[in-house]
């Protein structure tokens, strides 16, 4: 087997969701985050949009960014079923991560291609990020948890309408053994060879 793709193919495989609460604090340096970022920007785009933005939170901007997530839910939830422990859950979300990445489909209407292709590069670019980190042992969650998809969370981000937020990507170190993959339905039915 060629050994790049051996290589690569361990990244891929090897990627796992871990979630912020199984972080264990460790700072990955500010350069390795923007390496991971970089790499986001060599996903594909249709019509050359790079529709893919990212914002960063770590440190104190972190724990505020919580904090204004927490309060985000409770004032736009209602009363009969908004939950103290959902807040809570969601102020103290950042804790044992070192990196929350924002991430931004930034919308081009003038470039005529549905907004599908938009959001597809975004994913792609997003990708990139998460197989970076696992290449460098760093854990990635990808959330849409809370109110990452809600219009509040637009609001906050001050995204203009035709944007989407398509997730929170929590990056950090963690001491647990990763899981192993789960995949629940087989290769071949999600094959067809036409
Ligand atoms: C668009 C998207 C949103 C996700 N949102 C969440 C989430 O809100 N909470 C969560 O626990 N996992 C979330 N995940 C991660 C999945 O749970 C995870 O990818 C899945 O369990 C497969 O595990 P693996 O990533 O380790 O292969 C999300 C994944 C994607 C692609």
């Amino acid at each position: 087997m060629n050994a790049s793709f051996e290589q690569i193919e361990k990244v891929i495989r090897g990627r796992r969701t871990i979630k912020a609460a199984s972080m264990n604090g460790k700072k990955i340096e500010q350069g390795t985050v923007k390496q991971l970022l970089a790499l986001a920007d060599f996903a594909p785009t249709h019509a050359r949009t790079e529709p893919w933005r990212f914002v960063v939170y770590t440190g104190e901007s972190l724990t505020q960014f919580c904090k204004d997530h927490a309060n985000l839910y409770w004032d736009n939830t209602a009363e009969e079923t908004r939950k103290e422990a959902t807040k809570e859950n969601l102020e103290h979300m950042g804790d044992m991560a070192s990196h929350l990445v924002i991430a931004i489909m930034r919308r081009t209407p003038e470039a005529k291609i549905p907004k599908l292709e938009e959001y597809a590069a975004t994913s792609a670019a997003i990708q990139n990020v998460l197989l970076g980190a696992e290449a460098l042992d760093i854990a990635s969650f990808w959330s849409t948890g809370g109110m990452v998809l809600k219009p509040a969370m637009k609001q906050y981000l001050k995204l203009q309408e035709e944007d989407e937020v398509l997730g929170f990507l929590y990056l950090g170190y963690s001491d647990q053994p990763k899981k192993d993959a789960v995949r629940n339905i087989p290769l071949e039915e999600k094959i067809t060879w036409a």
